[in-house]
């Protein structure tokens, strides 16, 4: 209800006008009697993935609360967990406006905000100043203006900076919107990568005598061969799990709505059955021993229970939340 009178707001006005009015709220009034506005109890549905307690499988996706502003709020709506982020070593302004787009027939966004947020110190003390006590993901990735062959001196900054704080880090090499970063994803540039922060996670452990699981985020774009050495690759690195997926640059199916030829990654309805192919490929690949969080396109619990179906153990959502908001971590455990 609340939700509904929001969004009927929020959608007469740019879309990322209303993304900051919205955090702007959250961050001022989680902690005050307003927040029963969005407060809600929601099924117990506990989970264990990767050692860590989940109270339940269905999380916030990176990139909506990137520097850690609001994480209360977002578990006073009944999230299992909240991953935050992207986060780079340096605050960067992002890409000019506008970055972001609605396409409402699809139920789909277009964004190509690159990386847009305030550095990874000031997300450290975001997090140290929240109350919140679940399962925290950290985002991180390199600055548009750190070169390819130095982004791990990026992702090794930024994961020495967030260990302590967080519960899992995801290492995002998959965002279409920092130019050359998804060549990170291919061949020896990867498997360099994955080798390097493998032995920083493992020193960090030894340091702070605790593990941290370290995810790697993907791309739906990848082709049949590309997530085959992907999976290798996160196999003989060790890696901790997977993340599967980011935006697209597949425009087929928004074909002729009004900003389908914006340049960015297009999310939401569209890139379901992508972001699920390559869910249940990786399963497959990888004979069920990579942990999975399905993301892409969720937005009701019928598209839920089909990454779960396709070897997902959690979930996360971003564009279906910005459609349908709370409600949604609701409806999806309900029909788990
Ligand atoms: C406006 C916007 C910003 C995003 N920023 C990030 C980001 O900073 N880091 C990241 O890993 N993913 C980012 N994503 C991708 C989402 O986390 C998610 O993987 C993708 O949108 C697919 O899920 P969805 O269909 O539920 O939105 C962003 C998505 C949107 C729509």
């Amino acid at each position: 209800m609340f939700y509904d009178l929001a969004r009927r707001f929020m959608f007469t006005r740019d879309a990322e006008w209303a993304h900051e009015f919205a955090l702007n709220n959250l961050r001022r009034f989680a902690h005050t009697p307003l927040s029963a506005a969005w407060s809600q109890t929601v099924p117990n549905k506990p989970v264990n993935f990767l050692g860590l307690e989940f109270k339940n499988p269905v999380g916030l996706a990176a990139g909506l609360d990137k520097n850690a502003e609001c994480i209360d709020a977002f578990s006073q709506m009944g999230f299992g967990f909240v991953e935050v982020g992207t986060v780079t070593p340096r605050p960067q302004a992002g890409n000019d406006k506008p970055r972001i787009f609605r396409l409402p027939q699809s139920n789909a966004i277009i964004n190509r905000m690159g990386f847009n947020n305030k550095g990874v110190d000031n997300l450290v003390n975001n997090v140290k100043a929240a109350k919140y006590d679940g399962i925290l993901g950290i985002n991180i990735g390199k600055n548009k203006d750190t070169p390819n062959e130095q982004g791990k001196d990026d992702y090794i900054h930024c994961m020495r900076k967030v260990f302590e704080y967080a519960s899992y880090i995801t290492v995002n090499i998959s965002s279409p919107n920092t130019p050359g970063l998804r060549d990170l994803q291919y061949g020896e540039a990867l498997d360099d990568l994955l080798q390097s922060l493998k032995n920083e996670q493992l020193d960090l452990a030894a340091k702070h005598n605790k593990h941290v699981p370290m995810l790697v985020k993907i791309a739906p774009d990848l082709d049949a061969v590309q997530i085959s050495q992907v999976s290798d690759s996160l196999i003989n690195n060790k890696i901790d799990g997977v993340i599967a997926t980011n935006t697209t640059l597949e425009r087929a199916a928004v074909q002729g709505q009004q900003y389908a030829d914006e340049a960015g990654g297009l999310s939401g309805q569209p890139v379901r059955a992508r972001s699920t192919h390559v869910v249940s490929e990786i399963k497959r690949l990888t004979e069920g021993k990579l942990p999975i969080i399905g993301v892409g396109g969720i937005d009701d619990a019928e598209s839920a229970k089909e990454k779960f179906a396709a070897g997902a153990d959690l979930v996360q959502v971003y564009t279906g939340f910005i459609y349908k908001g709370p409600e949604l971590v609701k409806t999806i455990l309900k029909g788990l």
